[in-house]
């Protein structure tokens, strides 16, 4: 068996001997978006550092707890607090929950996060349903032997998110008078936010926000078949020509202020699978 399959079967194995239900949908709680945790009747609650081959997560805003319990009626796992490649893990660490769960049986998987608009049109505070993304100076997490068990060797990428889960996302967003916006997320590697000259470069690829994760997680996904949605909070303005410094106390209140209507969105998206 291969080294990443076997640490997979250990980790699946720990975390079946705290909890024997079976859920079909993850969700992965981005910065300042771990609160919808709160609104989970939780079953059984797991601290990262406890789980065998599971990264730590180490940055500001997150929880780092891996939850089993109800949400919108359906049994849910949901991870509060993500693993970013800034904080030094290899793109492979990054995506490793999402090999954890598609082993615990995941079919749908539900990520956030906070991002920088680029798109003229968006305003701190919009939710943005990402609708395809760059990886522009990010790592593959595929890179190496490719794992068979997991999925093929050159996956393809033309859909990574789901267009029937955009769909009803757009429909209960409707009924809820929750505005959606739509639009390409850029992944970078972060730490430090982008330059003018990058926040430029950027919308003129096509980008419509900028972060520093999912994308390596959605393609993980993607691989072993897993549906993904994901959204974006735009937490901040990248691309205005005066005062354009953006620190990371703010993203973290504009995503908290946004963060009741991304729970009423997810809650009701899972009551839909
Ligand atoms: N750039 C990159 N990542 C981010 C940003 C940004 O402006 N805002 C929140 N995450």
């Amino acid at each position: 068996m291969s080294e990443i399959m076997r640490q997979l079967e250990e980790t699946v194995a720990y975390i079946r001997g705290l909890v024997s239900e079976e859920a079909t949908t993850g969700i992965i709680l981005g910065s300042g978006l771990g609160n919808l945790s709160n609104d989970i009747a939780v079953e059984k609650e797991v601290s990262y550092n406890d789980i065998p081959h599971f990264p730590v997560s180490t940055v500001l805003g997150h929880k780092g707890r891996l939850i089993f319990g109800e949400l919108g009626g359906k049994k849910v796992w949901v991870m509060a607090g993500r693993f970013h490649y800034y904080e030094g893990y290899t793109a492979q660490q990054v995506a490793y929950p999402v090999r954890v769960m598609k082993l615990l049986g995941v079919k749908t998987l539900l990520l956030s996060n906070a991002a920088g608009g680029v798109n003229l049109d968006f305003k701190i505070g919009d939710l943005m349903i990402i609708n395809d993304h760059i990886s522009l100076f990010t790592t593959n997490p595929l890179l190496g032997k490719n794992e068979e068990k997991l999925g093929t060797r050159f996956p393809d990428m033309s859909e990574p998110y789901s267009k029937a889960l955009i769909s009803k996302a757009k429909q209960i967003g409707a009924e809820n008078n929750i505005v959606l916006k739509q639009g390409v997320y850029t992944g970078v590697t972060g730490p430090t936010f982008e330059t003018r000259a990058e926040y430029k470069l950027i919308h003129t690829l096509g980008g419509d926000a900028v972060g520093m994760s999912t994308v390596q997680e959605t393609i993980a996904a993607v691989h072993c078949g897993i549906e993904v949605f994901a959204i974006s909070v735009i937490t901040d303005i990248g691309i205005r020509e005066e005062e354009n410094t953006i620190t990371h106390e703010e993203v973290l209140q504009a995503a908290k202020d946004a963060e009741p209507k991304l729970t009423l969105l997810f809650t009701e998206l899972v009551k839909s699978l």
